[in-house]
């Protein structure tokens, strides 16, 4: 898979750049990103032109997101990332590239941020923390407009090492259920990454 590169001649994290027709696109690698590795096992997500507003929580170095922002040029996309190090290279891939609107917060503290996110159309969670399902609900409830897509990327063994895999899912499932939100797809993301399930829901 590749995007179109919204920086062309500049690599995010050493992709190769390809020019096809005057467009340089960069190869998206569904080892290095869990979005990619939920498109090609064939889920469909509807990130296109009607998507103007994205809460990403975490970001880290850009990988991924580099991808969104060169998919969604003329969104606006908050990315929160909470370790200074990883902001680091975060605050200098924004530099470069207008749409990407970087946080220094913790995604367990939506209330920090939600002033100045607003609502937005699109909600993408990456963070390996215990209580993933509850961060994503309490984003969603703060930040997400109503009708729109959220993806919960569940790492199931930041958790807990103590239970199955498929009882951490079912958890997980439960609480975006009971927080409101409607699962329209589960969706292992084996063999990109093995440790990874991705729900994607609707508020
Ligand atoms: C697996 S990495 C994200 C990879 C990235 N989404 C990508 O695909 O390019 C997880 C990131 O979440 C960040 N993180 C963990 N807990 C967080 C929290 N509570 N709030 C914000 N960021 C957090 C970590 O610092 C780390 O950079």
């Amino acid at each position: 898979m590749y995007t179109a590169n919204l920086t062309p001649g500049v690599r995010v994290y050493g992709e190769s750049l390809r020019t096809i027709g005057g467009v340089e696109y960069r190869q998206w690698d569904p080892f290095r990103s869990k979005l990619a590795a939920l498109l090609l096992r064939g889920t469909s997500v509807d990130i296109g032109s009607n998507v103007r507003s994205v809460l990403y929580l975490g970001g880290a170095h850009g990988t991924t997101v580099s991808h969104v922002s060169d998919a969604l040029p003329h969104a606006a996309i908050f990315v929160v990332e909470k370790s200074p190090t990883a902001f680091a290279p975060l605050l200098a891939l924004s530099r470069r590239r207008a749409n990407l609107l970087p946080l220094l917060a913790d995604a367990q503290l939506p209330e920090r941020y939600q002033a100045d996110v607003g609502r937005v159309d699109f909600l993408y969670q990456d963070v390996a923390q215990r209580t993933q399902a509850a961060i994503f609900a309490e984003n969603a409830r703060a930040c997400l407009a109503p009708g729109k897509v959220g993806i919960l990327m569940l790492k199931v063994r930041s958790v807990t090492q103590q239970r199955s895999t498929g009882a951490i899912v079912r958890e997980a499932r439960s609480e975006l259920t009971r927080s409101g939100l409607r699962v329209q797809s589960e969706t292992s993301l084996a063999p990109f990454s093995r440790d990874h399930v991705a729900f994607v829901v609707e508020s």
